[in-house]
């Protein structure tokens, strides 16, 4: 069997968020309650610091290089 990476389900974007295809996807957050993916890619935050977490609001990008995912 051959995997397809054309469209992989998970891509860890450089000082951002990890993208996680697919809806209804089971997401932990560090309090250990689940979300379930709510859009066809879905940004879920790696930085920390979003007001929405675990999904990624942007705020990464304010972040100075070094503190970054
Ligand atoms: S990775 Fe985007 S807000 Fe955390």
């Amino acid at each position: 069997m051959t995997a397809s990476f054309d469209h992989p389900d998970v891509v860890l974007c450089p000082g951002g968020p990890m993208l996680l295809r697919g809806r209804g996807r089971p997401v932990e957050d560090a309090d250990g309650e689940v979300h379930l993916t709510r859009r066809p890619v879905n940004a879920v935050c790696r930085c920390r610091r979003s007001q929405d977490l675990p999904w990624c609001d942007g705020t990464h990008k304010l972040l100075p290089p070094d503190k970054r995912p």
